[in-house]
């Protein structure tokens, strides 16, 4: 029988991860299957276990079951219990275990872009639950300073608090940045899901400094603007990452790690 592998979410039906895993499948010459199972969040604990006995070997969880699937894992790793979210589910013989891949997959995609970050300024533009999931890869690349900028102080504070022990991450609000100038800068907020940019003092990006948006699609583009406006050497979207998380998952999986960049061109293409 042919292995089973499905996302999980809600709503589930826009999600490019069945059409990713299929193009994993072909390129490593995999029998599997993906599905896309639209999952209530009160039915969570119960859709877990039917997927279990239905056979399923692998899922994926998105929006809103992220967080809520760690509670309902047997164990969970270091990195997702760091970021605080689960996004790759592994059977177990009698329930998941649970993994985060996101951080795994920003870090590549910016090793496949040749955005450098050892000895670079480096600021994440947002406090939410994928900045604590990219953090960790963030300051093991040894950066020669890394801000993480909110609108309010507080997430950030905790974020830095909540890294201490893997390095030193310096908090700060957007407005606060005045006068600071980074090499790379990473948008890692949601606004852009509003059609805007986050409100941030004009200069703060360096000669030849480039910038990531961890969103893709038609929530990049408010940031590609700013970004054009302050002069970036380059400006990349989120896609990458998408498709680096999911390699990752795929490696746990399988054993083996699908090459990205052509799945990202054929994503691009439509
Ligand atoms: N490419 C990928 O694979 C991938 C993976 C995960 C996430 N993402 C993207 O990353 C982004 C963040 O996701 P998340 O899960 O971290 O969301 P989240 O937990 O809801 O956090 C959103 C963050 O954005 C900030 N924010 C929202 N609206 C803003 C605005 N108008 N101006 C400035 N800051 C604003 C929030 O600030 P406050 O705390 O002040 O509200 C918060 O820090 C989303 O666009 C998501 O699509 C991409």
């Amino acid at each position: 029988m042919t292995d089973r592998y499905a996302v999980i979410g809600d709503p589930v039906a826009h999600s490019l991860s069945p059409r990713i895993h299929a193009q994993f499948a072909r390129q490593t010459g995999q029998a599997l299957s993906y599905d896309a199972v639209e999952v209530e969040p009160d039915v969570l604990p119960v859709a877990l276990q039917a997927l279990h006995e239905q056979g399923y070997r692998g899922l994926n969880a998105t929006l809103p079951h992220k967080v809520a699937v760690m509670a309902l894992c047997e164990a969970v790793s270091e990195r997702a219990q760091r970021a605080g979210a689960v996004n790759t589910l592994i059977r177990t013989d009698s329930s998941w275990r649970g993994d985060n891949t996101d951080g795994e997959g920003f870090i590549s995609d910016l090793h496949r872009l040749d955005y450098g970050v050892s000895g670079r300024r480096v600021l994440v533009l947002g406090a939410g639950g994928a900045v604590r999931g990219i953090l960790e890869p963030l300051l093991a690349a040894a950066p020669a300073e890394l801000v993480v900028s909110g609108r309010s102080p507080w997430k950030p504070e905790a974020l830095a608090e909540q890294f201490r022990p893997l390095g030193t991450i310096r908090p700060s609000t957007h407005l606060a940045l005045k006068g600071d100038r980074f090499d790379l800068i990473i948008n890692a907020t949601s606004a852009g899901h509003g059609g805007e940019a986050p409100r941030l003092p004009g200069q703060l990006l360096a000669d030849g400094g480039d910038c990531y948006d961890l969103s893709y699609g038609k929530a990049f583009a408010p940031f590609r603007a700013w970004a054009e406006s302050q002069g970036a050497a380059r400006i990349a979207d989120g896609l990458g990452m998408l498709v680096g998380q999911a390699a990752a998952a795929f490696e746990l999986w399988r054993g083996v790690r699908p090459d990205t960049a052509p799945v990202i061109a054929a994503l691009r293409q439509g």
